[in-house]
């Protein structure tokens, strides 16, 4: 089949490398000339895991070209895929002007039958919306498919290749038909394929996206909650998330959920409602109860240190989680912006993110310097706080790192790491709701 996607970023490429990969023929539309180039050597505008590869691969195979121009790649294809960004306007509704925009441009250069996907996360109402919008535009033969993505940055790949379903939300039985040969790829590993109308499609993606970060929300208070009584959040999660009704993913506490979709879906999904009449105070409760994660580790690490004033803490991990080196939302940097402002001085590492974090706090950059290892940024710090869960730095040599400090506190947001072993390097510890140290062998064995 000859598909188009529209907007190469994280959602769009993926889409059109692993649509490619299905063996169906997709051109990438991407407005950035600059960006087309790079993609045609292989050079990829951000990290993704194996996504390099994908693309090479299909490219060769021919069965993957990228584009500026859209006319002709949507001239060419039967189904087009629209993948732009719906980032927030300041209002902290989700902008759907370059949605609206593609589209009109799509049904104005087409004279045959198109079926347009939807694979931006776009509230709901708005494929309505679009498609009244459109007729009055021009003439051309459309429909439109609701089809949400629920790819994790990280691994991307894997989700579209092997996702634990796909929703098809719509009410043309021949866009609907279409829409399902797209994917028949997946009907071998008996995925299933959820056919919804397009309120309900538009509605599910907020939905589960609401719903992991209620969940990531509920056991980092069970952290806090720990903290006080001294009981184990692993052991919590551990036996929480073996009851099968509740499953063991997405129960790893942590300095609060971060990144382009969670945060941003969950307002999204409280304000949608209060739009419509409704309130919904437990999606509500949910970022505001996330907010108070970060101002909670800076006050820990002000009780042990009496004040950040003058101190320098050395910052490891500044993505928002491992594998990326997006920092949209990133609670590393949230970290570092109130341990600024409490006066402290930062030295951070990410493996991947130290230049994006660097484009996000260039205003801070007087009292933040970034390294290219963990054991200079950790050189004349007085505490340590370990804020993504890069592999390589539960693999860290604690020893060596403490030998590097002036002070000798770890501020473990992830716990990582065997409070009792971090205690024998030299550490004074402090994690998430570790209690007593009995039960810290079941370290990190919930996240998802
Ligand atoms: C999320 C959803 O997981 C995807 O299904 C969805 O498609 C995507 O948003 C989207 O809407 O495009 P993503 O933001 O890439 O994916 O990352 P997650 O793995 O969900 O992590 C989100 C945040 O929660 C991170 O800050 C992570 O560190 C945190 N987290 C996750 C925890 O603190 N604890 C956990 O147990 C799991």
């Amino acid at each position: 089949m000859n598909l188009a996607v529209i907007g190469m970023g994280r959602v769009g490429l993926v889409a059109a490398a692993a649509l490619a990969d299905f063996g169906h023929h997709v051109e990438g539309v991407e407005i950035a000339p600059e960006r087309v180039a790079a993609l045609e050597r292989d050079q990829m505008p951000f990290y993704e895991p194996g996504l390099q590869e994908l693309v090479h691969k299909n490219q060769q195979a021919g069965r993957l070209t990228f584009t500026s121009e859209l006319a002709r790649a949507v001239r060419h294809a039967t189904a087009i895929f629209i993948a732009v960004g719906t980032e927030e306007r300041a209002t902290g509704e989700p902008n759907l002007a370059p949605l609206f925009a593609v589209s009109e441009q799509i049904v104005r250069c087409t004279h045959d039958y198109k079926v347009l996907l939807i694979k931006s996360t776009v509230p709901v109402g708005t494929a309505a919306r679009l498609r009244a919008h459109l007729a009055g535009v021009a003439p051309g033969e459309f429909d439109i498919v609701s089809n949400p993505e629920f790819l994790r940055e990280g691994s991307a790949i894997e989700n579209f290749l092997r996702p634990d379903r796909v929703i098809l939300g719509g009410n043309s039985e021949k866009a609907l038909a279409l829409a399902r040969e797209v994917y028949r790829p997946l009907y071998l590993l008996e995925t299933p394929i959820m056919v919804v109308d397009h309120e309900s499609a538009e509605l599910i993606k907020y939905a589960t996206n609401a719903f992991l970060a209620m969940k990531i929300t509920f056991i980092n208070e069970m952290a806090t909650l720990c903290e006080a009584t001294g009981a184990d959040v692993h052991a919590i999660a551990r036996a929480v998330g073996l009851d099968k009704r509740i499953g063991p993913k997405f129960l790893h506490p942590g300095p609060g959920f971060g990144g382009s979709c969670l945060p941003k879906d969950t307002r999204t999904l409280a304000e949608m409602a209060r739009q419509h009449g409704c309130s919904l105070p437990l999606v509500e409760s949910v970022p505001v109860s996330n907010s108070t994660i970060c101002p909670q580790l800076i006050s820990k690490l002000e009780e042990k240190m009496g004040t950040l004033r003058g101190k320098t803490v050395c910052v490891l991990g500044l993505a928002y989680k491992t594998e990326t080196d997006d920092v949209r939302e990133s609670p590393a940097l949230e970290f570092v912006r109130l341990a600024l402002g409490a006066g402290a001085r930062i030295r951070a590492h990410d493996p991947l993110a130290n230049d994006e974090a660097a484009k996000a706090l260039a205003g801070k950059k007087n009292d933040v310097s970034f390294h290219a290892s963990p054991f200079t940024a950790a050189e004349g710090a007085d505490a340590v706080a370990v804020l993504t869960e890069w592999n390589e730095f539960r693999s860290l040599d604690l020893a060596e790192l403490r030998a590097q400090m002036r002070g000798n506190l770890l501020l473990d947001a992830r716990n990582l790491y065997d409070p009792n072993d971090a205690r024998r390097q030299g550490f004074e510890y402090l994690g998430r709701g570790r209690g007593t140290a009995r039960s810290s062998s079941l370290v990190a064995s919930a996240q998802g």
